[in-house]
């Protein structure tokens, strides 16, 4: 019997821990794990530019066929040279002086990515719309220019932002407000003021881009690239089906759960007292003196000296 109790209690344990998993996958998944798989990509790609690497000049590369309408381009620099002049123009940014990496490389890389027609489908942002293609720049260990699967070094501006100056946007409709939008590179977003019609700043290197609030009554924005509608709308409806039934499966995982723990204490409970019983009345039989008291509120026959007396509480382990 003990065996049984103990294994059952082994069972809700299990029970409990796959449900808080279930429960937790739900929650949410903040890593845009298809964007970082493109970065992985667009950074081998990019470094394959450097047929013959010269410092500080950028060398656009080729993207796989599968991923055409993305543009990249790579510039090796000297990270001391880096820091003291900054680099004038690399295709939309403007870096000024006083950039820092972090862990310290001599050389670095940075890769320049525009995912023109592919912004929506790796950086959908609910609610919004693009009026730019998403900008990205990030920095690489530039000391070996064969290796791929580099993770990105830490880098920020210590003195002054960099500047971002999109080419021509796509026009903002009327009375929508546009901004820039930031994604860092574990997908975290952030809106700032655009500055100038098109111009951002940051601090930090990612994925940037101008956006404007979609419309409340969704109407087909004439504005916004056509290409940016079925792939906005399409996963973020399937996304909500999904959260929902998410919240329902948990509910119902919930309750369950909940009737289990308790048809289990109340199971335990009764086996406990069952036993208590029996021991008293073996007690008894043995001629030992017997008194009433109270046991959580209930009458119950109770032996002043059984050798073994159960602990009620801590017996559960619950
Ligand atoms: C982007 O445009 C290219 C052609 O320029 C096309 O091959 C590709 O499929 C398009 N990508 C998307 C996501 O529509
Ligand atoms: C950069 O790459 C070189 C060559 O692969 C390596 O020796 C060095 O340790 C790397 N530096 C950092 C900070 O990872
Ligand atoms: C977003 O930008 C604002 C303004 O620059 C800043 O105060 C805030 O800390 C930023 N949030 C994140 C998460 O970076």
């Amino acid at each position: 019997m003990r065996l049984q109790f103990q294994s059952s209690a082994k069972l809700f344990v299990l029970f409990w821990f796959i449900w808080w998993q279930f429960v937790e996958s739900q929650v949410s998944n903040p890593l845009p794990k298809p964007a970082r798989a493109l970065d992985a990509t667009l950074q081998d790609y990019a470094y394959r530019a450097f047929v013959n690497p010269r410092t500080g000049i950028p060398f656009d590369g080729i993207v796989p066929p599968y991923l055409t309408g993305i543009e990249i381009s790579a510039m090796r620099l000297r990270s001391g040279s880096l820091y003291r002049r900054g680099v004038q123009t690399f295709k939309e940014f403007m870096i000024p002086v006083g950039l820092r990496e972090q862990p310290y490389v001599e050389r670095l890389v940075l890769v320049y990515q525009n995912l023109g027609n592919w912004s929506t489908t790796y950086y959908s942002l609910p609610g919004y719309n693009y009026v730019a293609p998403i900008l990205g720049l990030l920095a690489y260990n530039g000391s070996d220019l064969s290796a791929s699967n580099l993770p990105e070094l830490d880098l920020w501006a210590s003195e002054e932002p960099i500047t971002i100056k999109f080419g021509r946007i796509s026009p903002v409709p009327v009375g929508a407000v546009a901004k820039c939008a930031w994604f860092d590179l574990h997908g975290q977003v952030n809106l700032t003021n655009l500055l100038a019609g098109n111009v951002c700043l940051t601090t930090e290197q990612g994925h940037f881009s101008i956006v404007v609030k979609s419309a409340v009554p969704r109407v087909p924005a004439p504005p916004a690239a056509p290409e940016s509608e079925p792939p906005k709308h399409a996963p973020s409806s399937r996304k909500n089906e999904e959260r929902i039934w998410g919240i329902v499966g948990s509910a119902t995982g919930g309750t369950a759960l909940l009737v289990l723990l308790a048809l289990l204490i109340l199971w335990a409970w009764r086996y406990k007292k069952r036993k208590r019983m029996r021991e008293l009345e073996r007690a008894a039989d043995a001629g030992e003196a017997l008194r009433m008291t109270r046991i959580g509120g209930m009458r119950a026959p109770f032996a002043l000296s059984t050798r073994t007396m159960p602990n009620f509480e801590s017996d559960f382990g619950l």
